[in-house]
This record gives structure tokens, C-alpha cells and sequence, in this order.
């Protein structure tokens, strides 16, 4: 594909993600690195959507390492059970978070995000390899349209045979 995303606008949330996916499909077909994917997938979702923060956090040493991702600098390491990201690995589920101040022990990698979701990776075993986070500096932004979607780019990753 060319490199470049196509973005319609005034289109609802639902139908950005429909016209999104495919292209995000076709990005990663061609390629088995998993560090190369998740890269162009940050860079694919924070291009169309403009959210403040989108990466991922991978699954080393028993805790989570910051991955590929887009925007501000972040936290390097999260412990198993710690934050929204190490709490979305502790129960292999997707968290949303319309106010990060109402989630007790999120971590603030940056004081400017107030809304976060987080969705679990997993392998073909159903282990959880990492997680997709995504922050937005507004309220009001994310929703459960946002967490149907990013399950099905998870998928999409769980699918492919990636190595790193
Ligand atoms: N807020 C996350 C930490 C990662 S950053 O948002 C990039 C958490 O509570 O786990």
C-alpha cells in the first residue's frame, strides 16, 4: 500500500475505525517484525485520531516495558498489577478510564492526560504479551465505540505470527 493513511472526515467514530482497519491490516500483512507493526500501528492510530498518547507495553521480565509508541515521552516499567496498564494484564480485559483521577493507583506518565484506555495483547496461548494504551488529554473523547475497535486491532495482532 502507499504510505500514506487515507482520512475521511465527517464520518462518524464507528465508520473512522471501519475505514481504518483495513488499512492498518494492510500495513502489517507484509511484515513479521512485531516491533516494525506495533510501531506503524501507533503511528497509523495517533495520525488519524490526534490522540494525545498511543503505544504499547510489552511483556519482559515479568513486568511491562514501554514499546513503540507515539507522543510525549513515557514511563519506562510497570509492575503486574500496577496502573491501568499492569491492572489490564493482571485481569485480561480491557479498562477504560473517562477520568484517570477516579482510577485508583493510575500512573500519570503525563499530567496533561485525563482519559485512558488500556487493551490486553495476547498470544495464541491467550497469555497476555503486552497492551495497547492510549491517552487523551479531553474528556468526554473515549468511549466503548474506542474499546470494541481497539480489541479488533489487538486481534489483528494476536493473528499474525510476529517475531521480534
Ligand atoms: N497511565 C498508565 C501509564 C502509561 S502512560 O499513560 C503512557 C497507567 O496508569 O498504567
Amino acid at each position: 500500500m502507499s504510505d500514506d493513511l487515507i482520512i475521511s472526515n465527517n464520518i462518524s467514530k464507528a465508520e473512522k475505525y471501519e475505514e481504518l482497519l483495513p488499512q492498518l491490516e494492510a500495513l502489517i500483512s507484509t511484515e513479521d517484525d512485531l516491533i516494525a507493526n506495533l510501531a506503524n500501528i501507533a503511528a497509523a492510530l495517533r495520525e488519524y485520531f490526534g490522540w494525545w498518547w498511543v503505544g504499547f507495553y510489552l511483556v519482559k521480565s515479568n513486568q511491562l516495558i514501554l514499546g513503540p509508541f507515539q507522543g510525549p515521552v513515557a514511563c519506562t516499567r510497570i509492575k503486574f498489577g500496577k496502573g491501568v496498564c499492569g491492572t489490564c494484564w493482571e485481569r485480561k480485559e480491557s479498562i477504560l478510564v473517562p477520568d484517570v483521577t477516579k482510577f485508583i493507583g493510575h500512573i500519570a506518565c503525563s499530567s496533561l492526560s485525563v482519559s485512558e484506555i488500556v487493551v490486553p495483547l495476547f498470544d495464541k496461548n491467550k497469555e497476555v504479551i503486552g497492551v495497547l494504551d492510549l491517552d487523551s488529554e479531553s474528556f468526554g473523547v473515549l468511549d466503548e465505540i474506542d474499546v470494541k475497535y481497539l480489541e479488533e486491532v489487538s486481534r489483528m495482532i494476536g493473528r499474525k505470527e510476529l517475531t521480534i
